[in-house]
């Protein structure tokens, strides 16, 4: 009973605390009700209670979120004959996402990627972050923002769902410059399209690259390898690395390399070449170099799994995006319904800056000042062919 008043006051909260909503604004009529978000427990931390938010349109398509590590738990979308499946790995408790995993659906903070030997100058000061990734600084550090625990807002607009995340990362946090503060928002509409907007502002001169890192399944979290998935990304040039994974410096054309994927092309087709770069990452593990014209969002990746007939669209502000081939997953993370996470059965397209950047002078620059305001939006389009 006293379980069930919990969940009922779980539930009602999602109403109180929902805004902008259309009942306040007095246009409840506009707002379409196919759309929303619900709420469940999942789990307790030492922070406190941990919910899954779960946004839902009109399709029946499902998105779902938790305020620890802003982790992107499950999207259940539709194949071609309408059958709805979860398309993302993850876990089934809160517990599995504490300790060490792949950074499974996690948001990504304060920088996305690596950084050489967990060190960059700025403004004449040499900082050191701590190494968690060999000689090098991996994906924020050893708590990097996918083990923060967020203050998240549902929010019901008239023609989309999200979520809003927010926190601050205090000066020094695993040894950045700066307070951060930074606020996520994860939008699902009727166009199947999960938005995520990015934003942060800091009070010293700072690097930051956000990112998430789900990694995808269109045939269904659990249903084997990723490499029948056909996969174009709008990328001439990729940023080439050395045995660390840390980029040379260079920008290497794709041109007769297994990094050409400016026409559809299935994973696995060359994920085997005998390549420096594939040997370096075990498969793709690499930054590719956007074909970009001017700012604002443009489609630089499609993805096509022809059994389920699932596609998914990837548009970005971002000049980046790391494709990973899910080359360390090894059977050990036993996600979701039991299932073992084996060899390449989830691809990750983080968009970004590129890696190492800080130590990269000829990179587009990663650092934030105060008075400016980070952002970065990325859309996942999901669809059927
Ligand atoms: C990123 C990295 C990979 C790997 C995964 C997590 O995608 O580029 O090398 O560390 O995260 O396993």
């Amino acid at each position: 009973m006293k379980y069930l008043i919990l969940l009922l006051a779980v539930g009602l909260c999602t109403a109180c605390n929902s805004e902008p909503r259309a009942a306040d604004s007095g246009t409840e009529q506009a707002r379409d009700t196919t759309l929303r978000v619900s709420t469940q427990p999942f789990g307790q931390t030492k922070e406190g209670p941990v919910t899954k938010y779960t946004l839902e349109n009109a399709n029946g398509m499902q998105v779902s979120v938790i305020n620890q590590g802003g982790i992107i738990t499950n999207i259940v979308v539709p194949d071609k004959n309408g059958a709805m499946e979860d398309v993302v790995l993850g876990f089934d408790s809160v517990t599995s996402y504490l300790g060490d995993y792949p950074y499974f659906g996690a948001f990504i903070g304060r920088y996305g990627n690596r950084i050489a030997k967990g060190t960059f100058e700025l403004d004449d000061e040499q900082y050191t972050l701590p190494t968690n990734n060999g000689p090098n600084s991996l994906h924020g550090g050893l708590k990097g923002f996918d083990k923060k625990y967020w203050t998240a807002t549902p929010l019901e607009e008239a023609d989309r769902v999200g979520i809003r995340l927010t926190g601050t990362s205090p000066d020094g946090e695993e040894g950045y410059p700066g307070t951060l503060t930074v606020t996520v928002h994860y939008w699902l509409d009727n166009d199947d399209a999960l938005t995520l907007e990015y934003a942060a502002e800091t009070d010293e001169a700072t690097p930051v690259n956000l990112t998430n890192h789900t990694y995808f399944n269109l045939g269904g979290a659990g249903s084997g390898d990723i490499l029948g998935h056909e996969l174009m990304i709008a990328a001439d040039r990729f940023t080439p690395v050395d045995e660390t994974l840390i980029p040379t410096g260079k920008l290497q054309s794709v041109e007769g390399t297994p990094f050409d994927f400016r026409q559809p092309t299935p994973i696995g087709e060359r994920i085997e070449a005998d390549d420096e770069q594939i040997r370096f990452g075990g498969g793709y593990d690499h930054n590719f170099v956007l074909n970009r014209s001017g700012e604002g969002l443009q489609q630089i990746a499609t993805v096509y799994e022809p059994e389920s007939g699932r596609t998914l669209e990837v548009e970005t502000t971002e000049p980046g995006v790391q494709f990973y081939s899910g080359n360390f997953l090894d059977g050990s993370n036993i996600g979701k319904g039991g299932q073992p996470y084996e060899l390449r059965t989830g691809f990750c397209l983080e968009t970004q800056h590129f890696p190492d950047s800080p130590n990269q002078p000829d990179f587009p620059s990663t650092i934030l000042q105060p008075g400016e305001t980070y952002t970065s939006t990325t859309v996942y389009r999901f669809g059927v062919r």
